[in-house]
């Protein structure tokens, strides 16, 4: 058999294979009761899959719904409406008890290190916890805490410290190594290195994706540069007001994007370099997309139509399906 042919039949395989993660027409209004059910949906409707080994980025300006959705799945937020499934078992109103098995296999990774490190507690006693609640005996469990901080690119000694003694950079990289300690399938990373300055931000995404490609792992890669969700995601979900205005391969929605909304985000994405940056200015400013700040939601239609420059009746009165456009999913009725 050639390399070209299995090469074939793992994508094929892998196509077939149920998903990791599915996410049927998601609702998630905030409040309770009644005030729930007149709240304006912060999730609305929102679909997607993460195939297993898949990275699908999900990218959005703040406020967009981004950690709602990945809170939903992480079972950290009550769902409203549709539903979660995860490797073919409904997830979506999981008890505790259900929430507690999963938690081995579906972990997450967030921007504040501190959220997951206790400071008051060492290093090591921080990444044998998820192990310890499985039943691993504490020494089993320190020596695979100093095995996943080499691997994360930490001297063993570091199980014996405490968060405060380390950089941002590396406090994140030892999130990593607590979420994935416990071999996970699934890893929710939400503003995984917005915090960090742009080189450690580059390293910190290498681990990632070498960690991905060693494990077979699946990522939901959650930020609001698309510059960012471009390294490491196959696919790309773009949000806007807890919507999907634009989904499809990274490649094709980040180089070619599609809906007017889309275009602004990768116009707004920093660069390094001072004269694409100074293009990427013109662009924006050609583009004539006013900010999320200067407009109030839309009553109907269009969630984007009060900032696109492209509007029209039919934009204020129809909200627009997500149809397919080339290996794309837009939601524009102009795109
Ligand atoms: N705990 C909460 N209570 C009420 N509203 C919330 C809460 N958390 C988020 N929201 C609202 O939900 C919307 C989506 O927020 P969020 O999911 O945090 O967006 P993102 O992660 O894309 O910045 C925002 O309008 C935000 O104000
Ligand atoms: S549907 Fe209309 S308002 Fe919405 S993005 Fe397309 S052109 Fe703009
Ligand atoms: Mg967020």
């Amino acid at each position: 058999m050639s390399i070209d042919t299995v090469e074939l039949e793992d994508a094929e395989a892998a196509l077939s294979a149920p998903a990791m993660l599915e996410v049927k027409d998601l609702v998630v209004r905030y409040g309770h009761g009644r005030k729930a059910a007149s709240a304006p949906a912060a999730v609305d409707g929102v679909n997607f899959t993460i195939r297993p080994g898949e990275t699908v980025g999900l990218v959005g300006e703040s406020g967009s719904g981004k950690s709602t959705i990945g809170k939903a799945i992480l079972g950290l937020q009550k769902v409203s409406g549709g539903s979660v499934s995860f490797q073919g078992s409904d997830i979506t109103h999981a008890n505790s008890s259900r929430r507690q098995e999963l938690g081995g296999e579906l972990r997450a990774v967030f921007q504040d290190p501190n959220s997951s490190l206790n400071p008051r507690k060492t290093i090591g006693a921080s990444l044998a916890e998820p192990l310890r609640v499985r039943g691993v005996a504490a020494a089993e469990a320190r020596s695979r805490a100093e095995d996943m901080l080499e691997r994360v690119g930490l001297p063993r000694e570091a199980v014996d410290r405490y968060p405060s003694q380390f950089s941002g950079g590396q406090r994140q990289r030892i999130s990593v190594a607590r979420a994935l300690i416990c071999e996970p399938k699934l890893v929710v990373c939400d503003e995984a290195v917005s915090a960090l300055d742009l080189s450690t931000q580059a390293q910190v995404l290498n681990l990632l994706a070498d960690l991905r490609d060693e494990r077979g792992l699946s990522y939901l890669f959650i930020a609001h540069d698309i510059s960012v969700v471009q390294f490491l995601a196959q696919r790309v979900v773009v949000l806007y007001r807890g919507q999907i205005m634009e989904t499809g391969p990274a490649a094709a929605v980040t180089e070619s994007p599609k809906h007017p909304f889309t275009q602004a985000l990768v116009a707004a994405s920093p660069v390094p370099r001072p004269a694409e940056q100074a293009e990427r200015r013109k662009l924006r400013e050609s583009l004539g997309v006013r900010t999320a700040a200067a407009v109030a939601a839309s009553a109907g239609g269009c969630p984007f139509s009060q900032r696109c420059p492209l509007a029209t009746d039919l934009c204020t009165t129809e909200r627009p399906a997500l149809r397919s456009v080339g290996q794309s999913g837009v939601a524009c009725h102009y795109a």
